[in-house]
């Protein structure tokens, strides 16, 4: 009897509980002596990316408010949170439905229809922008329908990592890092992570990255200047620094890791190295953590940019 109760207390689904905790690995590179480079492997969580953390705050969060499982939970993702939510919503019965720009790679599309999500492709002109539009639009037509989750401003994305990347992160490096590296998107990681470490030590430089240009090839990252709607989570004071990375520096980057160390990140990753290259370029001593947003697995659909050059 005790044994049968003890069994359903058990409130969250086996899968959630594999989300986070992910290894810091170390990155060789060749002509630093004193300097370290250390990435999270973020593809490592079961979803293949950073966005589980997000996603199940936000489906945590929407079940303690009663919205979920009895509303399909609605959301705007250029894949990974979509990705995300699907896997992890499908393991607690509830209904996902996403809306995907039309440039998100094949893979991205797939993997959402496999976890048996609702996908509505928006035009790939439009980008994630179109595809938020389209998230709003719907959740006004049927708000008893949909939980309109909203990962550009709920505050449960950023709470995730402040929660758990952050705190990881401080313990794997026994708070010995100098610098902290995160790709921007909706920008919860670095707000998120970035104002947990800072609390922790205020001289650990925090560093933004994003494309160089409204026009890039990096999925999930946004060109904050240029954008029309800039994350409502964003607060431009919480990176010291933002660095703006070309795809094509990104795809390198990742190509390299991959040849390198037999770490297969995306193109953000890449970025996001790359970016932390040039912090210890002119830091010899920097210890750098950088976050590993998500696995090449899902961008093999593009071999061009994998190619050697
Ligand atoms: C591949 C990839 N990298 C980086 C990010 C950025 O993470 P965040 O939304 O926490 O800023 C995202 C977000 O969707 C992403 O999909």
């Amino acid at each position: 009897m005790t044994a049968v109760r003890q069994l359903s207390v058990t409130r969250e689904p086996a899968l959630w509980g594999l989300v986070g905790n992910t290894p810091l690995l170390p990155v060789q590179v060749a002509g630093h002596a004193r300097g370290r480079l250390w990435l999270k492997a973020e593809w490592l969580n079961p979803g293949g990316s950073v966005k589980d953390r997000a996603a199940r705050a936000i489906l945590r969060d929407g079940i303690a408010r009663g919205e979920l499982p009895g509303k399909r939970l609605l959301d705007a993702s250029s894949g990974n949170t979509g990705i995300a939510y699907a896997m992890l919503g499908a393991a607690a019965d509830v209904r996902v439905t996403i809306c995907l720009p039309g440039n998100a790679s094949p893979e991205r599309w797939a993997l959402l229809k496999v976890y048996g999500a609702e996908v509505v492709v928006t035009d790939r002109m439009d980008g994630t922008e179109g595809a938020a539009r389209r998230a709003r639009e719907l959740a006004d037509e049927a708000p008893d329908k949909y939980f309109y989750a909203d990962q550009y401003s709920n505050t449960a994305n950023p709470r995730a990592h402040r929660e758990t990347t952050g705190p990881e992160i401080w313990e794997q490096t026994g708070g010995r890092l100098t610098h902290f590296v995160a790709a921007m998107g909706t920008t919860g990681t670095m707000m998120g992570s970035g104002s947990f470490l800072k609390e922790r030590n205020p001289a650990i430089t925090l560093v933004g990255v994003q494309p160089d240009s409204p026009f890039h090839g990096l999925e999930g990252l946004k060109h904050l200047p240029t954008t029309a709607h800039p994350p409502a989570l964003y607060d431009p004071a919480v990176p010291d620094k933002v660095a703006e990375i070309p795809t094509e520096t990104a795809d390198r980057t990742a190509r390299w890791l991959a040849r390198a160390s037999g770490y297969l990140v995306g193109w953000s990753a890449g970025a996001a190295v790359a970016a932390a290259l040039d912090v210890m370029g002119r830091e010899p001593d920097a210890q750098v953590v950088v976050i590993g947003c998500d696995t090449g697995a899902r961008y093999i659909s593009e071999p061009h940019r994998w190619a050697e050059r």
